[in-house]
């Protein structure tokens, strides 16, 4: 039997393990997904162990995806942003992913929509540099807007520096959302706002109705701006596609073999109702 799982702190309430074994069901694979709690500290440590105990592959979330850059070798992509969400085990050293990164770049392409022109990241975080390097990396011009507006423009420069990434970035403040909007064909909100209440990051009258709009949040699913964003007559997309499309880009990682995206939709879905 395969054994994957998912290291963070707290673990608790995700719905990665339901999402994968629906996966491997699909799949006839004989594996299980489990979670493990590591104290805070010892992240790195957690990993190497894994690779001891034969575990074949691990998701890690927060506090530990910079952490554990200590214990794999990050691919290209991974190392750029300087988080790793997927361990893979089958290589020694095991090898370190983003798949937050590339779950963006799919949960798109799922839509049809197409990976060009200008997005717009609201957010530096963890989430916003995801977003920003992943699109980036398939050469599309980001403009990153954030609270914290030199965390915009520090994310923007590395971006826009970093070695074998096609796309450029801009960083600002969130006061600007119409100009900033106006030419856009993407917007993807990376920040928490949406979550605890009905916010939107971003003023309605800025959205338009060719912009495709991808919101992290997914608890609520549908947030203020995809309601805003709909009414606008933009295309939505709600975070449980990105949360989707991390855990299929971990499976394929893993397993070598296409995942059953549909049995793993219905299995996060009806996790999250
Ligand atoms: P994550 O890993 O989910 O991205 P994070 O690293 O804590 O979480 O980042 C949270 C993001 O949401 C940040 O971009 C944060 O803005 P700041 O950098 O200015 O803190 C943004 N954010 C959180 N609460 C916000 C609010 N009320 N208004 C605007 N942005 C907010």
């Amino acid at each position: 039997m395969d054994v994957y799982g998912l290291i963070g702190n707290p673990v608790g309430h995700s719905l990665s393990p339901p999402m994968h074994e629906a996966g491997y069901e699909r799949c006839g694979l004989d594996a299980r997904y489990v979670t493990f709690e590591p104290a805070e500290d010892e992240g790195a440590q957690a990993v190497r162990s894994a690779a001891h105990l034969g575990v074949n592959g691990l998701n890690v979330t927060i506090p530990f995806k910079q952490d554990v850059l200590d214990a794999v070798e990050p691919d290209p992509l991974a190392a750029r942003i300087g988080a790793v969400n997927t361990v893979d085990f089958g290589t020694d050293p095991p090898t370190g992913y983003n798949t937050d990164a590339v779950g963006v770049v799919r949960a798109l392409e799922h839509h049809d929509i197409s990976i060009s022109g200008r997005a717009v990241v609201v957010g530096a975080g963890g989430a916003g540099r995801a977003a920003a390097f992943g699109l980036a990396d398939r050469g599309v011009a980001v403009d990153i807007a954030n609270r914290t507006v030199e965390k915009a423009t520090a994310l923007a420069e590395e971006v826009t520096e970093a070695e074998a990434v096609a796309g450029t970035a801009t960083g600002q403040g969130l006061e600007d959302m119409a100009a900033l909007l106006a030419d856009a064909d993407l917007l993807i909100n990376a920040t928490s706002v949406g979550m605890e209440e009905d916010r939107s990051p971003v003023p309605a009258e800025a959205l338009h109705g060719d912009l495709a709009v991808l919101d992290a949040v997914y608890a609520p699913l549908e947030t203020r701006l995809l309601r805003d964003a709909a009414a606008a007559g933009a295309e939505t997309i709600d975070g449980a596609w990105m949360l989707l499309y991390q855990g299929v880009e971990a499976f394929e990682r893993w397993t070598g073999e296409s995942a059953p995206v549909e049995a793993m939709n219905e299995a996060l879905r009806s996790g999250l109702e």
